[in-house]
């Protein structure tokens, strides 16, 4: 089929490259010039696993193209794919929508009678009927188009096959004709017995925000639990493994620690209070500020260990930061909780040096401050702390006794609990965590067994810090 994918962002870039390779004939769109050359070159421009082979290899068939014109795009296609962003509002926590207004203000004198135009962004419920009005107003007299949702629910690190074998897909339709559009655009994952759900838009709407609206409160929910742990001296991560087993819970996303950023879940939860407070059901989903509040309190928490890990100050410190993105496998610094932490190191004084395997670049132009290295020795070097951020793989497998080496001081808080701390505070570190006593070596003992004590928790770590400004700011 003729499609066309307007916005290559993460979403948009995946989906189009993964259109292609399914067989359709796509024309890729966006308003920045040096991004469609890029795609067009065949290079993603940021990192995800597996998209350039899919890219290059669509590109040199020729069933991928790009262009920035819209005009182009409705000369191409009868049916388009919208994935621009919709980032958080700078006066609100409402959702931005004008990059999604400005497409189809763009699209609507060009398109033909017939036209179907399939949102895939994140928007608030009741968006496909507000745009289905406003293109009333722009198309030509006598020409009738179609707006449906169709969310995604891709993951970033993950984004191809969680394209090409999704969970499930979500088509939000107000006529047959749009449903059996679709089916036939994802015909190979329906032969593949992927569940295809058809349904009104506002319901398909709603799927996307409670999804991550799940997501983020299963992980408000277990970071919470840390608290309480660290009170009591209880470890959060055996107390998940153990809910985890019962299948009604499941272990996914109890994973306690800094908490939850990227470019979806913080503004997915602010966007749908925001519109549930228009809606007048504000009351339904005000846990929704509360999980919000747990998951901005673990950073607050890790700069207060930090702190004290310190020795009580951090101005003058030289604290290492093992992680900038907001998760592995990604080079996304979109309100990262390990980078929120860096800033907030960095404004107390602290000489901050940061190490990240994909994400320097990123963080350093959101952050400019910290100093960025490229080797995890070198950033340790004479460091009085080690904060572990972001869990990527490469920090797993450090030695401890060789880090212990170049530092200052033996000092490490594991904000992901991610790391072995038996083999850490064998070494001679001394170990914090999110959630988990703080490991001591008992001498005499068996290897491995240890002494837990419970975390004290500085009192003042529930002052707000300025990385929350930081934290809510849209790329
Ligand atoms: C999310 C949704 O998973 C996806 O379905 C949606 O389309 C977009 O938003 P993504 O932003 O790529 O995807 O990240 P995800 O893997 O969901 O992780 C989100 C954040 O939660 C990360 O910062 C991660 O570190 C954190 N997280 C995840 C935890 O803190 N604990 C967990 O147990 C799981």
């Amino acid at each position: 089929m003729r499609l066309t994918v307007i916005g290559t962002g993460y979403l948009g870039a995946v989906h189009a490259a993964c259109m292609a390779d399914i067989g359709h004939d796509v024309l890729g769109v966006d308003v920045d010039a040096e991004k469609i050359r890029a795609l067009a070159a065949g290079r993603p421009p940021f990192f995800e696993p597996g998209l350039d082979e899919v890219l290059a290899r669509n590109v040199a068939n020729g069933r991928l193209r790009f262009t920035t014109s819209l005009r182009e795009a409705a000369v191409h296609a009868d049916l388009h794919f919208v994935c621009v962003g919709t980032p958080q509002r700078p006066d609100s926590t409402a959702a931005d929508l004008r990059h999604v207004d400005a497409v189809l203000d763009g699209l609507a004198p060009h398109l033909r009678d017939g036209s179907l135009i399939v949102g895939k962004s994140t928007v608030p419920v009741g968006t496909t009927d507000r745009l289905t009005a406003r293109l009333a107003g722009l198309v030509a007299a006598g020409t009738t188009v179609e707006v449906a949702w169709n969310p995604e629910f891709l993951r970033e690190g993950f984004a191809v096959q969680d394209t090409l074998r999704p969970d499930r897909l979500v088509a939000g339709v107000t006529s047959a004709y749009a449903d059996a559009a679709l089916r036939s655009v994802y015909a190979p994952m329906l032969a593949a017995h992927v569940p295809y759900i058809s349904t009104d838009p506002a319901t398909a709407e709603l799927v996307k925000v409670a999804a991550n609206s799940f997501l983020a409160t299963k992980i408000s929910f277990i970071n919470a639990m840390a608290e309480v742990c660290d009170a009591t001296g209880a470890d959060v991560v055996t107390l998940a493994d153990a809910i985890g087993h019962d299948t009604r819970i499941g272990r996914r996303f109890l994973s306690a620690g800094l908490g939850f950023g990227g470019g979806c879940l913080p503004k997915d939860i602010r966007a749908f209070t925001a519109r549930a407070d228009e809606l007048g059901v504000g009351h339904a989903v005000s846990f929704l500020r509360e999980v919000d509040e747990i998951n901005l309190r673990q950073r607050r928490r890790a700069v207060a260990i930090a702190r004290d890990l310190a020795g009580g100050e951090l101005a003058g410190r030289r604290i290492a930061v093992l992680g900038a993105t907001f998760k592995p496998d990604s080079d996304d610094v979109r309100d990262s909780p390990a980078l929120a932490v860096a800033a907030a190191i960095h404004r107390a004084g602290a000489e901050v040096r940061v190490h990240d395997p994909e994400g320097t670049d990123n963080a350093r132009a959101a952050l400019p401050g910290p100093l960025y290295g490229t080797e995890v020795t070198d950033v340790c070097r004479d460091a009085d702390v080690v904060l572990h951020l972001t869990e990527w793989a490469q920090y797993r497998a450090l030695d401890p006794a060789a880090l212990a080496a170049v530092v200052r001081a033996p000092r490490l808080l594991d904000a992901r609990n991610a790391l072995d701390a038996d083999r850490w505070v064998a070494a001679g570190w001394d170990v914090r965590a999110l959630g988990r006593p703080v490991p001591a070596p008992v001498p005499g003992l068996l290897p491995g067994s240890r002494l837990t004590i419970p975390q004290s928790v500085p009192a003042d770590w529930t002052a707000p810090i300025e990385a929350d400004v930081l934290s809510r700011a849209p790329k």
